[in-house]
């Protein structure tokens, strides 16, 4: 095995890299939930405010070459005309030394050169938009060293597909000028096609460092037929103090700075927003001197820098365990938590992959925040508002909407997408014990998808879900498949509109379970009992239709026959056929062999496959029936990760948790690059893929579209809920570990209702599942009614102490 290129310090929650030219930018995002940026390992990345699709304040070429460029360059010109930067890009010049690390919400980067040491530390100000560059140079030589620093960025028209179509008008309305007053450069983008031209920003570029020269026009800094890694203007060592009205504007400050032997100096840099450049300019530019006037103050940054952290300690701190893995742990407590916030901001939009115009993906949304429903339930339950007021009248949900952009919804009616409301709903209500929420009025989207329709209560919202759904059923009972179900690969099955979807059937009885518990609370029983007979209808229909004698089939198709049996030449066992046949608790005496099925059919040892075997890319006539997907690709026998968290937690539920955490640990990015390296994993090993090629493909194992991804919120939800098993729900927090039966135990501390409590879970029994006793602050709990936690067993206390004996 090659060394790894980088390495885990898990008390500073960091990872630290050795290696910067890596098979694909390894990201960090930088955010305050307003503005947003991304870092690669090489200092690659790119900055938006609120939305990327329509104030992407700097540029990113997506798909193009150089990759992961431009960034947030500084160069080092020293006096014999060598230049080099703390981060790997632009220059790549060898240097004695370089670092780079990402930790949540910033990223530092080191590199030195002659006794002269360059660190650049990148985070995003917390009480302002504004993304700060802290840089410090450090002289250990025994004399005095001279140097130009220059801060570069590259800036770009807000509207970003509008830049691709028409940017070659539009630059004309690019304004980028140094503004003396602010010794800053402000940046404007005039174009009056703006969809929100009043809430468009100014963009400031400043330092508190005294400026020497400038420059706004990214074609004189860098020079006829060059780029970034060698720009004209540093290698002349002044910049030409050029404004710009129309054109390719870039920020690019210089700085001339002395360090004494053995001192050390310090300069920030903001690149930040101001909101209302065009509405009134001169009050921009008057609270743009403000904003610049505060963080130039001495300590400012560092108070900035203070917030961020505390920000990221409250938020992993509702949740931290000790675990016998240090791999597991370290997800659990960092990185897991860590991209579940940034899904939860951006759904599936924006990443080094992805270009940011996808806006908010209905069910993504939805599924996102249930790892926010335990820590900021609060801010899930503003983002479950949100989505009711995306269901139309007749239960149905559009499936992906753009909140921020003036844009109407798309909607083509998937048969699942207001599904995921329910278990959301349900996630915010078991954690909080407040069930008032589901009382909030929320209008309807009418036909047209732009002028609210009457409105009603949450919990109305979600009843008109079921009936959705409950007047869609096909020939069978079943669901019927509609465009397509979670699968977005799945219509090609049911386009004469027959087609029915079994998956489906298992997450309408999940959610009806889970709506008839909350009608219990509300003591609705006409509504417990109709929900109870709905399931009823639907468990029949599964009993008759979905086994196939080893396992369960996906759906029927439009003419009947059966979606992923075992005579079919192609995608003969699906997995989510099975997982969700465990959540769903249906057909209960056929589940083992289903998931044992799975287990020997669809486990590579590196990842479930959604299904096996591929279907034949083109020109296969098959290939249609996953609209051309290529053998081994996504959800065309890949290993789709999102996937792999359901059979986690239906193994757990089943109370196998040697397997559920063979599932959980084969599938850690730091696991399979263990297995198969960098080269062959490609991506992250902190942030999950939302597939891994699958083993029809050669390139089995390549991680595919990472950071972006509804593995994030699952895998968090079922490494928690599932397999540490500090689960909650309405009645209290379930204590319902399904964990490997060699541990000896674990640690969990949990923020649960105001009360901090440190679970110290005991298997000396070592067994995989089960909880024998429950010691409570030194009482034995009651475990008749389930292993609970209630709400009146913690009365008033602040901190508790649980012991869990497992037998
Ligand atoms: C992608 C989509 C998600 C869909 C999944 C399976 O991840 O974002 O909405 O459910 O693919 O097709």
């Amino acid at each position: 095995m090659k060394k790894l290129p980088y390495v885990f310090s898990d008390k500073d929650r960091t990872i630290q890299f050795d290696k910067f030219d890596l098979p694909s930018p390894w990201i960090n995002y930088l955010s305050n939930g307003r503005m947003h940026a991304f870092v690669s390992q090489a200092g690659g990345g790119l900055t938006w405010w609120q939305t990327p699709m329509l104030f992407r304040v700097t540029r990113y070429r997506f798909y193009n070459l150089p990759i992961d460029s431009p960034g947030f360059y500084v160069y080092l010109r020293m006096e014999d005309g060598s230049v080099w930067s703390p981060t790997f890009r632009p220059c790549e010049t060898k240097v004695d030394r370089r670092e780079a690390a990402h930790s949540p919400g910033y990223s530092v980067f080191t590199a030195e050169k002659n006794g002269l040491t360059a660190t650049l530390k990148l985070f995003m100000a917390q009480d302002t938009d504004t993304l700060l560059w802290d840089l410090k140079l450090c002289n250990q030589c025994g004399y005095e060293v001279s140097c130009d620093v220059f801060a570069y960025v590259e800036l770009s028209q807000f509207m970003a597909q509008q830049e691709n179509i028409l940017g070659y008008y539009l630059k004309w309305n690019t304004r980028a000028v140094f503004n003396e007053e602010l010794q800053a450069i402000t940046y404007a983008y005039t174009a009056w096609m703006h969809p929100r031209k009043d809430d468009s920003p100014m963009v400031y570029f400043g330092s508190d460092a005294k400026i020497n020269s400038f420059c706004c026009n990214r074609d004189s800094f860098c020079g006829y037929y060059r780029d970034e890694r060698n720009p004209v203007e540093i290698e002349k060592g002044c910049l030409s103090n050029t404004n710009l009205q129309g054109g390719e504007p870039c920020g690019a400050l210089h700085t001339h700075i002395t360090v004494s032997g053995g001192e050390k100096t310090q300069i920030h840099y903001y690149l930040g927003v101001t909101k209302g450049a065009l509405a009134d300019y001169e009050k921009a530019i008057e609270e743009t001197k403000e904003t610049l006037i505060a963080l130039r103050k001495a300590g400012a940054a560092d108070e900035q820098f203070a917030k961020l952290q505390a920000w990221w300690d409250k938020h992993l701190n509702v949740m931290q365990c000790q675990l016998p893995d240090a791999d597991a742990e370290r997800e659990i407590n960092t990185w897991n938590p860590l991209q579940s916030v940034h899904t939860a901001r951006l759904s599936r939009s924006i990443s080094s992959d992805a270009s940011g115009v996808r806006g908010i993906g209905f069910r993504d949304t939805a599924q996102d925040m249930l790892a926010q429903a335990y820590r900021k339930p609060e801010w899930a339950r503003d983002m479950l508002w949100y989505l009711a007021s995306q269901q139309l009248e007749d239960g149905h949900a559009v499936h992906t909407a753009w909140p921020e952009e003036n844009r109407p919804p798309q909607d083509i009616t998937r048969s699942d997408d207001h599904i995921w409301m329910v278990y959301l709903a349900y996630a915010i209500a078991a954690e909080t014990g407040d069930l008032s929420f589901l009382d909030k009025e929320i209008p309807f989207l009418s036909a047209d998808l732009v002028t609210p329709a009457g409105s009603a209560t949450l919990w109305e919202h979600l009843l008109r879900g079921v009936d959705f759904t409950e007047k869609h059923l096909g020939a069978h009972d079943l669901p019927l498949i509609l465009f397509s179900d979670w699968n977005d690969h799945l219509g090609p099955f049911g386009r004469k509109g027959k087609g029915e979807s079994i998956m489906v059937s298992q997450q309408h009885i999940y959610a009806l379970q889970q709506l008839g518990e909350m009608a219990a609370m509300r003591r609705d029983t006409a509504a417990v009992e109709s929900f109870a007979g709905l399931i009823d209808k639907q468990e029949k229909a599964l009993e008759k239709y979905a086994w196939d004698g080893e396992w369960f089939l996906r759906g029927l198709d439009d003419d009947a026959q059966p979606i992923g049996t075992h005579s079919a030449a192609h995608a003969r066992i699906w997995l989510n056929a099975q997982s969700w046949m465990i959540i769903a608790g249906a057909c209960k005496d056929k589940q083992i062999r289903a998931m044992d099925s799975v287990a020997r059919e669809l486990d590579t040892g590196m990842g479930l496959l959604l299904n096996t075997p591929g279907y034949p890319g083109w020109p296969s006539k098959e290939s249609a029936m996953v609209n051309g997907l290529p053998a081994g690709y996504s959800e065309n026998g890949g290993v789709f990760c999102q996937a792999n968290c359901w059979a986690i937690m239906a193994e757990a539920l089943l109370g196998r948790g040697d397997l559920a955490w063979k599932y959980y640990k084969q599938i850690l990015p730091n696991t399979v690059i263990q297995k198969i390296g960098v080269e062959r994993y490609h991506a992250e090993a902190y942030a999950y893929c939302s597939t891994m090629l699958g083993k029809d493909n050669e390139k089995f194992g390549w991680g595919c579209v990472s950071q972006v991804t509804g593995t994030a919120a699952w895998m968090d939800v079922v490494a928690t809920q599932y397999i540490l098993g500090v689960r909650p729900t309405l009645k209290g927090l379930l204590i319902d570990p399904s964990i490997p039966s060699q541990w000896d135990g674990y640690t969990v501390e949990r923020l649960y209702r105001g009360c901090r409590l440190i679970i110290q879970v005991e298997n000396q029994a070592h067994v995989q599942h089960g909880v024998k006793e429950i010691i409570l602050n030194g009482v034995s709990l009651n475990l008749t009614d389930g292993a609970y936690i209630t709400e009146s067993n913690l009365s008033g206390c602040e901190t508790a102490q649980v012991k869990v004996i497992m037998g």
